[in-house]
């Protein structure tokens, strides 16, 4: 049986590629290694779009942690703890840089990932805080994410080090429950839209115009969103930062020399979850239109 929270007896289905037990080191990164992206479950592949767009020669390898999601209402000592296994189950394939798709990780887990793995390429995902001071016109921006990134001290962080140089007002909104709403593929239900009617309108009332998409699930509802603004006659611009993921993943494999040379057999995305693997694998068609085999890699971590 499989323990992806210890990490050290992950079994796989015969069909995937058998991964090698040893653990990557500085000198046996190679350019031809897959990429390991990952999220507490199908927000990652708002990022994963954007990865397999701009580096198409790359093999990628996508966790979805969907058996444990969501994340961000749980406390970050458990969030840590799931990081460390899935990175040490992606480390079985010799991958040569990890994304973590989700704020929720990257605020609670990234340091922790960066410490325990020094020689790996990580590239972490933040909210657009950034981008939507520089976009906004009613100097008022609104902040759509998970509870716990909002609490996190990383964004805490952030959010004061750009009001210091910039004249702009953030709101933040935590969405509980519409991880979930996502996660069930309920894109366009009634249930989702009075969640983003509900979330969204207390930061139109404060007259943000720019809407920072805090959660790499919610660029999924990006439509929703837009429509319950326009039912408030309201016009918004939604940020989202997978594509600056992407770019700052494609500038650190380029630097280290580990782009992946073009070949003639299309590169594989290979996918895996600990939650139920038809599910996801019907996610990977409806959101990004790619038919992409999910291997069920079995979780024991703590609430499983
Ligand atoms: N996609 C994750 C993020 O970006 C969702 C977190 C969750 O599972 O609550 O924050």
């Amino acid at each position: 049986s499989s323990d992806l929270k210890n990490g050290k007896s992950v079994s796989l289905p015969p069909s995937v590629t058998s991964p090698s037990r040893l653990a990557n080191t500085s000198t046996s990164l190679t350019s031809n290694a897959p990429i390991g992206v990952f999220d507490s479950g199908m927000g990652g592949l708002s990022v994963l779009r954007h990865v397999h767009a701009l580096l198409p020669a790359e093999e990628l390898l996508y966790f979805a942690d969907s058996g444990f999601a969501p994340y961000g209402e749980k406390p970050e000592s458990v969030i840590v703890e799931r990081v460390l296994s899935i990175a040490e189950f992606l480390q079985t394939f010799h991958v040569k840089a990890m994304v973590v798709a989700c704020n929720t990780a990257t605020a609670a887990a990234i340091s922790a990932l960066r410490s325990q793995y020094p020689y790996m390429h990580v590239v972490g995902v933040e909210p657009g805080l950034k981008p939507a001071a520089a976009i906004t016109k009613s100097g008022v921006v609104g902040v759509l994410a998970t509870t716990s990134t909002l609490t996190s001290e990383k964004f805490q962080k952030l959010q004061q080090h750009i009001t210091e140089s910039v004249q702009v007002k953030f709101i933040t909104q935590a969405c509980n429950g519409l991880v979930d709403q996502i996660e069930k593929g309920e894109l366009n239900s009634r249930a989702t839209a009075e969640l983003v009617e509900r979330y969204l309108t207390p930061l139109l009332k404060h007259h943000a115009d720019t809407i920072v998409l805090g959660c790499t699930h919610y660029p999924f509802v990006q439509s929703l969103i837009e429509h319950v603004a326009n039912v408030a006659g309201r016009r918004i611009i939604q940020v989202d930062t997978g594509e600056p993921v992407a770019r700052q993943l494609q500038r650190l494999l380029t630097q280290h020399a580990l782009l992946r040379e073009p070949s003639a057999t299309p590169a594989r995305i290979q996918a895996f979850t600990s939650g139920s693997r038809s599910t996801r694998e019907n996610a990977f068609h409806q959101l990004l239109g790619l038919s992409v085999s999910v291997a069920s890699v079995e979780a024991l971590g703590p609430g499983t």
